[in-house]
């Protein structure tokens, strides 16, 4: 029989800031708050939520958010090392979520194998590789 994989290191901590940045969310449409929180490779944590607009396209999620922040703070050489993202009603209940596919794109682009985390239907916690998320994912061709 197969054990689960050992948790990545200090992803307790990114769970828990996952749902500290779902509190920020700005999402008065869906009313589906989301906040992802990331550690980079070089071990600084950065966190983004959903900002919905009423020109719905508009809006984008915790998880590309929390991306743009670790970009800016780093530069080009960013690399995600392991992220986690929760979900809540605006009751605060706990929602199982994972990754939209335009998501997933943007968590490969910086790290394939990187941990990612998200409640299951359960309110259990799992946890895959990025490159598991999305196989036959766009990579841009090379000519
Ligand atoms: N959302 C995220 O923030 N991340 C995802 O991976 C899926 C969806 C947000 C976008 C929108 O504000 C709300 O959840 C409903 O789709």
């Amino acid at each position: 029989m197969s054990e689960a994989p050992a948790p990545a290191d200090g992803m307790d901590e990114l769970r828990a800031r996952a749902d500290a940045a779902a509190r920020q969310a700005y999402a008065p449409y869906s009313r589906l708050n989301v906040g992802a929180a990331l550690r980079s490779a070089s071990g600084q944590l950065y966190t983004g939520c959903n900002v919905e607009n009423a020109a719905y396209p508009v809006g984008g999620c915790a998880e590309r958010a929390a991306i743009a922040t670790a970009v800016q703070a780093e530069g080009a050489a960013f690399r995600l090392a392991a992220i986690a993202v929760a979900a809540f009603d605006e009751a605060g209940r706990a929602l199982p979520v994972s990754p939209c596919g335009a998501c997933r794109q943007a968590l490969v682009e910086f790290g394939g194998a990187a941990a990612v985390s998200f409640r299951q239907p359960d309110a259990s916690w799992v946890e895959v590789a990025a490159d598991a998320l999305l196989p036959w994912r766009f990579v841009f061709p090379t000519r």
